[in-house]
């Protein structure tokens, strides 16, 4: 394949994975701008954050909670799948070592996300939301008093997912790696790369925005 063909594969790949989801929010129109913007950072190791502040702080956030439904309705049940595929043929150590591991992972994921969508978000629309003018100083003060933005932390729901590729090659040492398993192997590292791009979206846009948002009304009280 040529390395444009290659390219034009690779970007109608990253364009589909994007927009996927979001068919699963049918009901919010999303900006063109970000979606470009969030095509951009598939692409690219260190995306551009200058300039995203002309983006709203609910359309950042409905962006990542489409991802959120389609990692529980799609990602995670096709992994599954997966290893459901594999235990029909392997049914071995290595096998039952992805299973616990992937068991653990996903309460500790799923965990995340809950957290996200119980208490960041609806904190962060109520941050968004607030009028300063019609509100009071007390009401200003109780509402960043509950603001639960220092217990988000990304560092280990990624680098947790690495350690299906090190599962992998520990069971396999230096034979080859059954092709059930490398099918899986790139479907985990796919989910792995898509998660690590939501971080760095809830990171460097959507934490900044919140953060200025407070600074704006700490300055008030
Ligand atoms: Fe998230
Ligand atoms: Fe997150």
């Amino acid at each position: 394949m040529s390395e444009t063909v290659q390219h034009l594969v690779e970007s109608a790949k990253i364009y589909q994975m994007v927009t996927e989801r979001l068919d699963l929010i049918q009901s919010h129109t999303f900006e063109s701008e970000l979606i470009e913007w969030i095509l951009d950072i598939y692409s690219q190791d260190e995306p551009p954050v200058e300039g995203l502040q002309k983006f709203s702080m609910p359309q950042v956030m409905y962006y990542l909670q489409a991802s959120h439904k389609l990692y529980l309705s799609k990602t995670l049940p096709e992994i599954e799948q997966s290893m459901a595929h594999i235990q029909k043929r392997h049914d071995d150590t290595l096998l039952h070592a992805l299973i616990l591991f992937f068991n653990h992972y996903k309460i500790d994921f799923l965990e995340h996300i809950r957290m996200e969508e119980r208490d960041l978000f609806p904190y962060l629309k109520k941050l968004h939301e607030i009028d300063p003018q019609s509100t009071s100083k007390e009401e200003i003060a109780t509402l960043l008093s509950q603001s639960p933005m220092e217990k988000f932390e990304h560092d280990a729901i990624e680098d947790e997912l690495k350690r299906v590729s090190d599962i992998i090659h520990h069971y396999c040492g230096h034979e080859e790696v059954p092709l059930p398993f490398k099918v899986f192997l790139n479907q985990v590292e796919i989910f792995e790369m898509d998660l690590r791009k939501h971080a760095f979206i809830e990171d460097h846009v959507l934490m900044p925005m919140a953060q200025r948002k407070e600074a704006e009304l700490k300055a008030l009280i």
